[in-house]
């Protein structure tokens, strides 16, 4: 049986010394491992009343896209800072390896729209939660958080389960 892990590569010290960096790239390139990662996405989770699906820059909007497209449900793109025209509401937020900001365009959302965040990975949880806030902020309700890969020693899941945000991962 096809091991998702099996198409994680680990490079030591990238992007910074010390960093255990996890690239999906080869996972993305197998037509296999791939589609088998969008259909464990959408099926591990109950989307009844979901409204759409809301992915984070930049790894996050190739699973979130493309699982948003197998519910038929639209996407909501959580940019890197300075990417999203019209009105914008940030957050600051640090991650496993850095500093960045994350926006939300407030007329993509709707307050009371039921989401699924999703990215590729979760670390510290950095990330996540600043998405988690930016949707909360503009009072969408997220439902669920999905990753490919939980990195459990960070204890980022733990944080946004704690945060009250259900969290399902594929490997880790
Ligand atoms: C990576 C990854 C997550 C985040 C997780 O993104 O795709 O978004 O780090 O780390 P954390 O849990 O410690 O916050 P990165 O900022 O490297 O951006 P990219 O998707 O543009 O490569
Ligand atoms: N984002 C944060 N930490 C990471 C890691 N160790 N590998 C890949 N992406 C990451």
């Amino acid at each position: 049986m096809l091991k998702l892990e099996d198409y994680i590569r680990t490079i030591p010290d990238h992007p910074k010394p010390g960093i255990m960096f996890r690239d999906i790239t080869p996972l993305l390139a197998s037509r296999v491992a791939f589609n088998v990662a969008i259909d464990k996405m959408v099926s591990g989770v109950t989307y009844e009343g979901l409204d759409a699906v809301a992915g984070i820059d930049a790894r996050g909007f190739i699973f979130g896209a493309a699982v948003a497209s197998a519910l038929g449900l639209g996407f909501i793109p959580v940019r890197k800072k300075g990417k999203l025209p019209g009105k914008i509401i940030s957050e600051d937020y640090d991650l496993e390896y850095g500093k960045d900001s994350l926006e939300v365009s407030v007329d993509d959302v709707e307050a009371g729209q039921r989401v699924m965040l999703i990215d590729d990975l979760i670390a510290t949880g950095g990330t996540a939660l600043a998405a988690l806030k930016l949707l909360r902020r503009c009072e969408v309700e997220v439902v669920s958080a999905a990753f490919v890969v939980d990195l459990p020693d960070l204890g980022g899941a733990d944080k946004l389960k704690a945060a009250g945000c259900p969290v399902s991962v594929l490997i880790g």
